[in-house]
């Protein structure tokens, strides 16, 4: 029998950033193609490493693709979106991918630069880690270099931070999920 808790994400969400501005969140669907794309070209290196879990792999319609379609079975994608002169536009997205062992799980967080320090990281990791709970995800775990919208957001959303052993560059952050 399958015990782990049955969990469907609202399809919408909607946020009211510091500066006023409502936005919405939501899971990254295979139809936000040309907003994903568009919101990859604006992000600068270091964000853009950060939209993988894993590989970093060059833009292409190939990988705008498998990020707009996350594997349901491991891997779930949240975006938020604002309403701009040029119609929605993708301004953060958040990503966590399920280890083998169903338990733990790994996730990133990016924030277009012109869209930061208003509280869509927050809101984005907010939503996500809600979501990993009520999945039954018992930790969550993120690597970045020193980064400090990343280190303070990881200290306000109570992750522990910790130097990774093998890389004194990078930082391990780690969320028990009670
Ligand atoms: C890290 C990142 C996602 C934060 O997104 P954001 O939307 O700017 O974050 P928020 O506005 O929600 O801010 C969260 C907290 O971080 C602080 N913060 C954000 N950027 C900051 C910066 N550059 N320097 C210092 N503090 C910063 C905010 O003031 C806020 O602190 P508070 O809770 O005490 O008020 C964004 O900077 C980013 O995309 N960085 C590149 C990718 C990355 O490093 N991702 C994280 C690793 S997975």
């Amino acid at each position: 029998m399958n015990t782990k808790p049955s969990f469907t994400p609202p399809s919408v969400w909607t946020e009211q950033l510091r500066d006023g501005l409502v936005v919405q969140i939501r899971p990254l669907r295979p139809q936000d193609m040309d907003c994903e794309r568009a919101f990859l070209t604006r992000l600068p290196q270091d964000g853009l490493a950060r939209r993988f879990v894993t590989l970093v792999k060059p833009i292409d319609d190939t990988v705008v693709r498998n990020l707009t379609c996350p594997d349901p079975a491991c891997e779930v994608t949240i975006a938020a979106f604002a309403r701009t002169g040029e119609g929605e536009t993708e301004i953060g997205a958040a990503t966590y991918v399920i280890r083998p062992d169903g338990l733990y799980c790994d996730c990133t967080v990016t924030v277009d630069p012109d869209w930061q320090k208003l509280g869509v990281g927050r809101a984005l990791m907010r939503r996500l880690i809600d979501i990993a709970r009520a999945h039954g995800i018992r930790r969550m775990y993120a690597t970045t270099e020193h980064h400090a919208g990343a280190h303070a957001l990881g200290e306000h959303l109570g992750f522990h931070a910790r130097p990774d052993p093998e890389d004194p560059l990078v930082t391990t952050y780690e969320l028990a999920l009670p």
